[in-house]
């Protein structure tokens, strides 16, 4: 048995990732297996880890590194950096989400692609994120955060709840936002929702882009669905001290041949910047490959991958490595 000390160790890293309650899943991971879709009983589907074994595992994989760049403490909310200033919204025909949204619609000429997130620890209210959210709405999307104020009557959400908000966009029902285009549709989530994004993203070929904030598949076993990923995937990772961060390497040498992807890594671990101004680096990083994804915006595409760029995320202190963008 393990000694007490590592056990509550253990228990307090996973804590701090919002995983709150024992379970295991029902979905078992074997080469050649494929279910149809990536929903299990576990919450982050079947891309993530159980509790219990997130407590092995962390147990015998420690962080250490700085967090330089993580920031202090939570920055007041903005309306966003973007020329759509944004906030949040309740939406009655998406009860179990946050809507994040310019406050009024832009142009009809302005097409805004759609985002779903996944939060930390799977965790059902996207109030730590909302500095980031908002900033990202701000350049013209629209996206459902997974969660609202107050919960959503269950302790971790799953695959299932992040779909709706999949369905939500795809069926048309953010139209009152603006001209939402249907099928630009990004699933991205921080952590347990990193994982809850990639478990929807599978086999919905409705997703065109995946984004993972600070995570990756944890265990090796589970490393053979990415062969089912066919869509262009961003990791953006907090450094050698983010748990995400070993994973995310191993994860990306093994995306299919030919696909992009792309990887970044700031000194901050687990946490990001999402609760800085405006999300901080994070924000600015994902805002502009957001950019550069669905508005083909030259200036946004420098930013990642021209390291001589004016405010290229490497002037900004992240590592980057790309493969396979024309
Ligand atoms: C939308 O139309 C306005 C007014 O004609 C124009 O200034 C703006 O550049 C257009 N925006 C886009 C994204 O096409
Ligand atoms: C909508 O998104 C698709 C990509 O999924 C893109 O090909 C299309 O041009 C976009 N439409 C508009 C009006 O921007």
């Amino acid at each position: 048995m393990a000694p007490v000390s590592s056990y509550l160790k253990a228990f307090v890293a996973a804590s701090a990732i919002g995983i709150a309650v024992r379970q295991t899943g029902t979905f078992v991971p074997k080469a050649g297996n494929f279910p149809k879709t990536g929903d299990d009983t576990i919450a982050g589907g079947i891309f993530c880890i159980s509790l219990t074994d997130l407590g092995t595992y962390l147990s015998r994989n420690p962080t250490s590194g700085s967090t330089s760049e993580a920031p202090r403490g939570t920055a007041q909310a903005t309306s966003g950096s973007g020329p759509y200033p944004a906030t949040s919204f309740l939406d009655p025909a998406l009860p179990k989400h946050t809507i994040f949204a310019p406050k009024t619609p832009p142009p009809n000429n302005v097409s805004m692609p759609f985002i779903t997130f996944g939060n930390g620890g799977c965790g059902t209210d996207p109030a730590p994120f909302k500095n980031f959210l908002i900033e990202l709405a701000s350049y013209g999307y629209v996206i459902a955060a997974v969660g609202r104020a107050g919960g959503i009557g269950q302790s971790q959400s799953l695959v299932t709840n992040h779909r709706d908000g999949v369905d939500w966009g795809y069926t048309g029902k953010a139209s009152k936002y603006g001209n939402v285009n249907t099928t630009a549709i990004t699933t991205m989530g921080q952590s347990c929702g990193g994982l809850e994004a990639m478990s929807t993203a599978y086999h919905d070929e409705r997703v065109k882009r995946i984004v993972m904030l600070n995570i990756a598949i944890f265990q090796d076993e589970r490393r053979y669905l990415l062969q089912e990923i066919k869509v262009p995937v961003a990791y953006f990772i907090g450094g050698k001290s983010d748990m995400g961060y070993t994973n995310a390497e191993k994860d990306y040498k093994l995306l299919n041949a030919g696909l992009p992807a792309y990887k970044a890594n700031l000194d901050t671990g687990h946490g990001g910047t999402y609760t800085a101004t405006n999300g901080g680096k994070f924000g600015k990083a994902v805002v502009n490959y957001l950019q550069w994804q669905w508005r083909d915006d030259a200036t946004a595409k420098a930013i990642l991958l021209d390291p001589k760029s004016t405010g290229s995320l490497v002037s900004d202190k992240w590592t980057v490595e790309y493969k396979n963008w024309t």
